[in-house]
Formats: C-alpha cells, sequence, structure tokens
C-alpha cells in the first residue's frame, strides 16, 4: 500500500459515504468466496481435476481420464460402459480440444458434426474443449447445440397453504402466460396427490398439451404418474462423485431403472445436476464443479434419460460465491447441449438478490435460447414458492414479456391481460370444485373459487381444513380412483373442454410422441420435439427466430398503447383571441421583447407537454416581461419548428434584440441577436418541469437582458425521469408541430388579453 493511502486512512476513520451507500446494496448481501480447491469451491478448473486420456482394449474402456480400469469407482464405470460411443472415442480423443471449441463457435459446422465429436468425449475432456470458451462462445455454442429448435419454459406452482383452488388457478394463468412445463411440490408430502391433480386440472384448463409433474420423493412420484396425474418427471439427481450418489441413496443403474419405469408408463424423464451439488454434500473429491458435471451428464446419457435440468439448480447461490461462477453454469448447460440432452437451463432457484445481477446472468441462457429457459419460473409470489423461493416470480411476469420485446428473443413467456387470466383462474377453480364435488373430497367453496380467481399469493385465499384434505388426499392415492375418474367427474360437470384435454393427456401418455427428445406440446397437442423441430442453426437467417404470429403476440403486451391518440390532450382549436395580422417587421423600439413562438402554438396544439394552457403560458410570459416595464410582441415563425430557430428568428425582429422563443410543446429559450442560433442566454429544454411562475420569471430576465442586466438565471428543478416518462409525447407533439412548418415568413400575431399588473 502506498504511504498516501495509509496516510489518509490513519487520519480519518470516518467512512465514505459513498462506501457506507454501496456497502447497503443488493449486491452487497451476497457471499463472495475466494477459490478453494481442496473444498470443491472451484467452478471451472481444480488442479485435482484429472486430464483427459482414454484407452480401449478389446472394445472396452481400460482407462479413462489417467485412471485404470480396475480402480475405477460407480460412475467411473457406468460412463465407461454406458454413456461413451465407442465407435467414436479415438476421432474424438485425438481431435484437439481447442479444435473442437472452434467448431462450436463456428456457424459453418452444423450442429451433428459436434454432437457426433462429443458422444466421445470423456469427462475431463469435455471440461477441456469448454474451458477454452468465454461466455459470448459458449452463448453461441448453445444456440447451435440446443436440441429443439423452439425455447421454451417451465413454471412452478405452488403454495403455502397448499389451497387446491389456488394451484388450479395459478396453473391455469402459467399455461396461458405460454409455459410448456409446469411443476408443483409440497409442503406437506401427504399433499401430493391433491396438488397434483390441481395444477393438472388448472394447467388442461389454462391450455391443453401443457406437461405437468410433482416433485415428490421418488417411489410417490412414480404412483401418481401410474395414477395419471402427471406426465414428466424431473426428480431423478445424479451426482459427480460416488459418495454422493451413495448419500442420494443411489446408483447410476437404480437411477436408470427408475427412468425407465417412469418412461414405461409415458411419463417423460429429466435428470437433474449441477454445479455444487457434490461440494454441499461434502463430497467434491478436490475436484472442480464442472469436471463433477461432466461426469453427472454422462451418467444422464449413460441412464438413457432424453434430457437433464441442470445450471446447477437448487445449488447455484454456491457457484455464484466463486469466481467465474455463472459463466461455469453456462459452461454446464452448454456440455449438456453438446450430448444431446434437452436442458432446463436453471435459472430456478432464487440465486441473488440484485436485479441487475439475476438479469445479467439470465441473458446467458435467454439470448442463445434453451430447451427451457427456467427449470421453474415462479409463477408465484415468492412466499408461496415451497422450492425455496424463486430468482423470478410472478411480479417479474412483465419485466420478462417487455425484455423479449426489447431483444425479439423468445423467453417462453407470452403477454396475458387481466380479464383473460381472471376468466381462466376462475374456470380452472370451478374445474376443479366439481371434480371435488364428485369425487367426494372436502367442498371447495364459492368464496374460495371466487378469491382463487383474482388472488395473487395464498395471504388472499380463505381459510381450509387442511386436516380433511390431507385424510382425503391419503384416501385418494390408496384408491383405485385415477385420471379416467376425473375425465368423468368433469364430463358430468359439463367441463367438456378440460374433460377432453385430460382426456388426451392420458391418449398422448400411450402414444408416447412426447418421450422424443426434448418434446413438448404446441397447441393443440401437436408434438415439437428434437426431432420433428431439429435445431438447424448455421449462422444468421437460420435457426429459430421470432416471427411471424409469435413475435406479434409475444410485442402485443397489454401496457402497450397506440400511439395516435398519444397527444389528444394537446390538440385543440385555435385560441380565439391570438390574431394573425401581418408579416413580422423589424422592430424599432428598444423597449419591446419579443415572444416568439412555434407554428403550431395556439393554433393546433394549445397546450404544452405538461398540459399548461398556450394562452396561460402567454400571458404569464407577457406579464413578466411587463412587470419589468417592457413591452411584449408575440410574432410566429412559420419556417421551422426548431427552438434554436424560432428563438433566432424572435431576436432578429425584436427591437431590444431580446427575444423568448417557444415551440408548442413548452421548451423555451432566451435569446439575443447576434448569438449563433444553438447560442443563447438561456435554455429550458425540461419544458415538463415549466410551471407558469417560471414563464414569468423568464419574461422577466428576458426583459432584463434587454436593459443591459445580468439577472440571475432562473431556477428550473431537474427532473431525472422526464425524458423516460414522456419521449414518445415529445417526440409526436415535435411531429405534429413540424406538420405546421411552412414556407412563410414570420407574422405578426395580436394577443388579446388582460394585463392585471
Ligand atoms: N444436483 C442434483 N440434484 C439437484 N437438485 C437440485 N439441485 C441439484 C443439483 N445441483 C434436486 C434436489 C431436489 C430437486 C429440486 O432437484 O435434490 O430433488
Ligand atoms: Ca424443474
Amino acid at each position: 500500500m502506498s504511504t498516501a493511502a495509509t496516510t489518509a486512512e490513519s487520519t480519518s476513520d470516518a467512512r465514505s459515504r459513498r462506501f457506507s451507500i454501496l456497502a447497503e446494496r443488493d449486491i452487497n448481501r451476497e457471499t463472495y468466496v475466494e477459490e478453494w480447491a481442496e473444498a470443491g469451491l472451484t467452478v471451472t478448473d481444480s488442479p485435482y481435476d484429472p486430464l483427459p486420456g482414454l484407452h480401449i482394449a478389446d472394445g472396452q474402456v481400460m482407462e479413462m481420464d489417467g485412471k485404470n480400469r480396475a480402480h475405477f469407482d460407480a460412475l467411473d464405470l457406468f460412463i465407461a460402459d454406458q454413456a461413451l460411443d465407442l465407435s467414436v472415442v479415438e476421432e474424438a480423443m485425438a481431435t484437439p480440444s481447442h479444435q473442437i471449441a472452434r467448431m462450436l463457435v463456428d456457424i459453418n459446422v452444423p450442429q451433428p458434426a459436434i454432437r457426433r465429436l462429443a458422444g466421445g468425449c470423456t469427462p475431463a475432456k469435455l471440461c477441456e474443449i469448454v474451458r477454452q470458451m468465454n461466455v459470448l462462445e459458449m452463448m453461441m455454442g448453445l444456440g447451435k447445440m440446443r436440441v429443439r429448435k423452439t425455447p421454451a419454459n417451465q413454471a412452478h406452482v405452488t403454495n403455502w397453504r397448499e389451497n387446491p383452488a389456488l394451484l388450479a388457478a395459478d396453473a391455469a394463468e402459467a399455461a396461458l402466460r405460454g409455459f410448456a412445463e409446469i411443476e408443483t411440490t409440497v409442503r406437506v408430502a401427504r399433499a401430493a396427490p391433491f396438488n397434483a391433480l390441481a395444477i393438472l386440472v388448472g394447467a388442461q384448463t389454462g391450455r391443453g398439451g401443457v406437461l405437468t409433474q410433482c416433485a415428490v420423493e421418488e417411489a410417490l412420484g412414480l404412483r401418481l404418474g401410474i395414477k395419471g396425474l402427471t406426465s414428466y418427471a424431473e426428480t431423478l439427481s445424479v451426482y459427480g462423485t460416488e459418495k454422493s450418489f451413495v448419500d442420494g441413496d443411489d446408483t447410476p443403474w437404480s437411477k436408470a431403472f427408475l427412468a425407465s419405469a417412469y418412461a414405461s408408463r409415458g411419463i417423460k424423464v429429466r435428470f437433474t445436476s449441477g454445479a455444487g451439488s457434490e461440494a454441499l454434500m461434502g463430497y467434491a473429491e478436490q475436484c472442480s464443479m464442472l469436471y463433477l458435471e461432466a461426469r453427472c451428464l454422462l451418467a444422464t446419457k449413460g441412464a438413457g434419460s432424453q434430457g437433464v435440468q441442470n445450471g446447477s439448480i437448487s445449488c447455484i447461490a454456491l457457484p455464484e460465491a466463486l469466481p467465474g461462477g455463472v459463466r461455469a453454469v453456462l459452461a454446464e448447460n452448454l456440455l449438456a447441449s453438446m450430448l444431446g440432452l434437452e436442458c432446463a437451463s436453471g435459472n430456478d432457484a432464487l440465486a441473488s438478490h440484485s436485479a441487475l445481477r439475476k438479469t445479467a446472468k439470465l441473458m446467458l441462457q435467454l439470448i442463445p435460447g434453451t430447451d427451457f429457459i427456467c427449470s421453474g419460473y415462479s409463477a408465484i409470489p415468492k412466499q408461496d414458492n415451497m422450492f425455496g423461493g424463486g430468482n423470478f416470480d410472478a411480479e417479474d411476469f412483465d419485466d420478462w414479456t417487455v425484455i423479449q420485446r426489447d431483444m425479439q428473443v423468445n423467453g417462453g413467456i407470452r403477454p396475458l391481460n387481466e380479464a383473460d387470466a381472471v376468466a381462466a383462474r376462475r374456470k380452472a377453480a370451478q374445474a376443479l370444485q366439481a371434480i371435488y364435488a364428485e369425487l367426494g373430497f372436502p367442498p371447495i367453496r364459492e368464496e374460495e373459487v371466487e378469491a382463487a380467481a383474482r388472488a395473487h399469493s395464498s395471504d388472499d385465499m380463505p381459510e381450509r381444513d387442511m386436516v380433511a384434505d390431507l385424510a382425503a388426499a391419503d384416501r385418494f392415492l390408496g384408491s383405485a380412483a385415477n385420471l379416467a375418474d376425473v375425465v368423468a367427474a368433469l364430463h358430468r360437470r359439463g367441463f367438456e373442454q378440460v374433460a377432453a384435454n385430460l382426456l388426451e393427456m392420458g391418449r398422448q401418455r400411450v402414444a408416447g410422441d412426447y418421450l422424443q427428445p426434448a418434446a413438448i406440446f404446441e397447441d393443440g397437442f401437436s408434438v415439437l420435439s428434437g426431432i420433428n423441430d431439429t435445431n438447424d442453426y448455421t449462422g444468421p437467417g437460420s435457426g429459430y427466430r421470432l416471427e411471424g404470429e409469435t413475435w406479434d403476440a409475444l410485442q402485443r403486451i397489454p401496457q402497450q398503447k397506440s400511439p395516435r391518440d398519444f397527444i389528444d390532450a394537446q390538440i385543440g382549436d385555435p385560441l380565439p383571441n391570438l390574431a394573425e395580422i401581418s408579416p413580422a417587421r423589424v422592430g424599432a423600439n428598444p423597449n419591446e421583447i419579443v415572444v416568439a413562438v412555434g407554428p403550431a402554438y395556439g393554433r393546433s396544439l394549445v397546450k404544452t407537454i405538461g398540459e399548461l394552457d398556450h394562452e396561460a403560458v402567454l400571458e404569464a410570459l407577457l406579464t413578466g416581461v411587463a412587470q419589468e416595464g417592457f413591452y411584449g410582441r408575440v410574432v410566429r415563425v412559420y419556417h421551422s419548428a426548431d427552438c434554436a430557430a424560432i428563438g433566432h428568428t424572435g431576436a432578429r425582429l425584436s427591437g431590444s434584440g431580446i427575444a423568448v422563443g417557444m415551440q408548442s410543446r413548452g421548451t423555451t429559450v432566451i435569446q439575443k441577436r447576434g448569438l449563433a442560433p444553438l447560442n443563447n442566454l438561456e435554455l429550458f429544454p425540461q419544458s415538463p418541469s415549466l410551471t407558469l411562475e417560471i414563464y414569468q420569471a423568464i419574461g422577466r430576465n428576458a426583459a432584463r437582458y434587454a436593459k443591459g442586466l445580468a439577472p440571475l438565471p432562473v431556477g428550473v428543478k431537474v427532473d431525472n425521469g422526464a425524458r423516460l416518462r414522456l419521449i414518445v409525447k415529445t417526440t409526436l407533439l415535435h411531429r405534429r408541430e413540424t406538420e405546421d412548418v411552412q414556407e412563410k415568413a414570420p407574422q405578426e400575431l395580436y394577443f388579446r388579453w388582460e394585463p392585471d399588473v
């Protein structure tokens, strides 16, 4: 440290105001730590990470990433025997990693060429490839390698009270907002069958074809699926070290078996993994999070899962505490896509308090597009999120849709208007109410339906008897009742469309088309997957483009207004007391101040942007001039709508050489003959902040300049938000004034008014 700095520190122990304010910012509520490889706290590069290597003999992997087959742990063995494509391993391992990294970025190399090579890469090799890449290059790679061409999104719908009507309503809204998958979970485990039922019915009320799941313990999860209450499962967690796997009570083989069990019942399967879980579980084996995730992904592929949710998921705050953590999370999304796994790319659990930091991270997945931008966008308020709090919540819907509109990027969420939302929410709650009544569950009351239709959170819901609900849920689970009974109940109560959608979900499960890689349903139950919606990105103009009907729908946010009636408040009939007399001459009276107005002033426009009457503004200016014993002469400039030109023309015509120039929107200048047009005595560009008192002071100052005095410039409060708020209005008011511009000399105006000085 320099002596100067030391001296400065020792002379005062008072804090810097700047630093104390920074210390209170959201960004400083998080934890930042240095890397510590021995504890597993490195994101992409641990000195203990193995180097890539592979040796095959007699069609068997004998050595992988520096380890002999005799020393393989369960993961090594599973990866070597189940995940690696032995037909390409030699070629893949012999291709320099930086060359594969360059292929990922090169638009001339199509996806299948890289996918093929990736199939023959060991975990260490995969890491060596993506370590060469910065986030921009990884985004390029992700945009190309993503399995499904059309990006989508997944929602979380839960609530603290496990209120079924609210779950159904929130699921309906989430479906209408465009989520292709909706996931729920439980606060109380026994609520699972009812929660699964509620979001199933809600989702199918909002939009047929939305896939749903309930994240619970695996055996229960499977039972819910077999009952027809869920259509996908992604609770199959895998970890990158054997000890973590064992602590998770599993092996890669047991996960593969479970995946097959789900798939055999027509349930879509996705595994879960991601940076940080092994360190959190205490068994990182000194390796980087990325290396361990590469092992997870190969285990996932080896187990036959069509996809994965990764991107750290629930552990995200841990990599984000480390240098390069957000880059590492993008790297693991890219690895999943390279391996041909559908990727739900995280952005689910609360990762930061800072809106800026959250948004910045989101761009890494949103801009390239992933199969599911969020592994669970919290379509509910944070306090109702039983996954532990979302990074993006119901309160962020509008931010999200505006960002999509800004960038012309499809992030999988559609704008929704209030009336449609409330109607779908009510209908979903009513459909569930009918099912509860038909199947003898504890009744859903009218007041619950109505509250659910309009609620923000479970705080807005009336109380329910949770004990009775749980008992009924137990009976439902234990009974033979299944999806067919639900469909029949809806049918009996006249909910034909909801019943038809539920029935179709059952039919689709038999068809099994949505078990294809990265499959979702488009509107109308047609499958969109990596097979029939292949990501064919090969540079500009190719791959997914947000255009046509989807772009129309995404840009049409309810907040958008027509620009045509923006300036209705300013438009009016010509002022009867402002008459044009004759062409304006150069004045001879040294006691006169010219007030030069724009071509539309008091003619087609009659109010300023701040909605002051043009008449009152003129009166104020002339009163100010008169207060100094001067005489104001009003002139209209026709040849320009520009404030500087209006003021400059006024000054040329003024007997005193001083003029006030004013546009119709109220922007004003005090100008002096002889000054260059863009130089002036005082300029008031912030027209929305100008009051009649200020206009009067402007008139006074103009006269004082004419007297040869040097008055204190008129003070105007700075409104930093004015331009942001009013720029469209400013544009349209100026456009209106330019429409009145003509090749016509300035005209003398007669303004009839009653001076009160
Ligand atoms: N790795 C593996 N499993 C994870 N989960 C969350 N994050 C990870 C991760 N990084 C699992 C949780 C829970 C579900 C939300 O996903 O254990 O089952
Ligand atoms: Ca999820």
